[in-house]
């Protein structure tokens, strides 16, 4: 009887780690900036990839480590501002991120292409990249202003700029041709 009970509780266990393993494939999770340039980064289609590399989004990380961002962090008793919560907030997609999600995502890809639009595990196929309303299914966001306003904000920005959506946007616009 006992035997019994311990096969029932095995077979009981294997059913749950079954159920979690197939509730964690739906779990969207990061996968890195070099995974979307696969196909974004043709010069025909706007080169988004490359687009993004030219914007401070893709060094924000790097700029932590920077001259002005030591001499804040001396006089405001912070020994190394790109180990800091209170920057990486708005410095780091990756720093933000739950580990068990961050997949290739790293602290140097600085705001990366996913702060935008959303972690991309899910959507980056191309059977289900080629269609927008498919792709907005699996966690693809289409960004706007309200996007940018998680980070463009003064609180916690000690070099804060004041925040114009259309001046900023057009500063990284990365347009897709074929679409326009
Ligand atoms: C396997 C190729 C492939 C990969 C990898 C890929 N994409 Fe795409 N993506 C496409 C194609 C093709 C389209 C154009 C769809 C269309 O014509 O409507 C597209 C469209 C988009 C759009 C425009 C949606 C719209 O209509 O407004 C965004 C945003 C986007 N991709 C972001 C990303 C991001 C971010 C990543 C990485 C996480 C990524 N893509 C990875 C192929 C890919
Ligand atoms: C996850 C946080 C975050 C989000 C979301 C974000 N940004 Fe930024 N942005 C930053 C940081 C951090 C910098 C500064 C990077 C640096 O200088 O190292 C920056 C810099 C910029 C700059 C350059 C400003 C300058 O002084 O030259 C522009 C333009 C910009 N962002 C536009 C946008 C727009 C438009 C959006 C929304 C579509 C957006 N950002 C969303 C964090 C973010
Ligand atoms: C709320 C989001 C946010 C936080 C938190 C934040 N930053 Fe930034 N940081 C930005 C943005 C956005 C910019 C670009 C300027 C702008 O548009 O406001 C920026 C720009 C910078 C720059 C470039 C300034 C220049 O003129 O070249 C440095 C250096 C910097 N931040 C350091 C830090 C440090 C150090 C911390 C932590 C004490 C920090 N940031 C916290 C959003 C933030
Ligand atoms: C700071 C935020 C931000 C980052 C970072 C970012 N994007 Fe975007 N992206 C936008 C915004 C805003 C739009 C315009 C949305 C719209 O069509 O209204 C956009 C549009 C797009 C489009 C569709 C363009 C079109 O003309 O329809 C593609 C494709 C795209 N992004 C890919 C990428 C890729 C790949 C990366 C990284 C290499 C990236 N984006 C990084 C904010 C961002």
């Amino acid at each position: 009887m006992k035997m019994l009970n311990k096969k029932i509780m095995m077979v009981l266990c294997s059913l749950a780690l079954i159920g979690n393993a197939l509730i964690a494939q739906d779990v969207a999770k990061y996968v890195g900036p070099v995974s979307c340039k696969l196909c974004h980064n043709n010069p025909a289609k706007g080169e988004q990839y490359n687009k993004w590399q030219a914007t401070a989004h893709s060094t924000a990380f790097a700029t932590l480590s920077g001259a002005k961002a030591m001499e804040y962090g001396k006089n405001n008793g912070i020994a190394d501002p790109s180990k800091e919560p209170k920057c990486l907030k708005c410095h780091s997609t990756a720093a933000n991120v739950d580990k068990s999600i961050v997949g290739g995502l790293k602290n140097e890809d600085g705001v990366s292409c996913e702060s935008c639009h959303g972690p991309g595990s899910l959507y980056k196929a191309m059977n289900i990249m080629k269609d927008t309303a498919v792709a907005k299914t699996k966690g693809l966001l289409v960004p706007t202003e309200k996007t940018c306003l998680q980070c463009h904000i003064q609180e916690g920005n000690p070099f804060y700029k004041p925040f114009d959506f259309a001046t900023f946007d057009a500063k990284i616009a990365h347009k897709y041709p074929p679409k326009k």
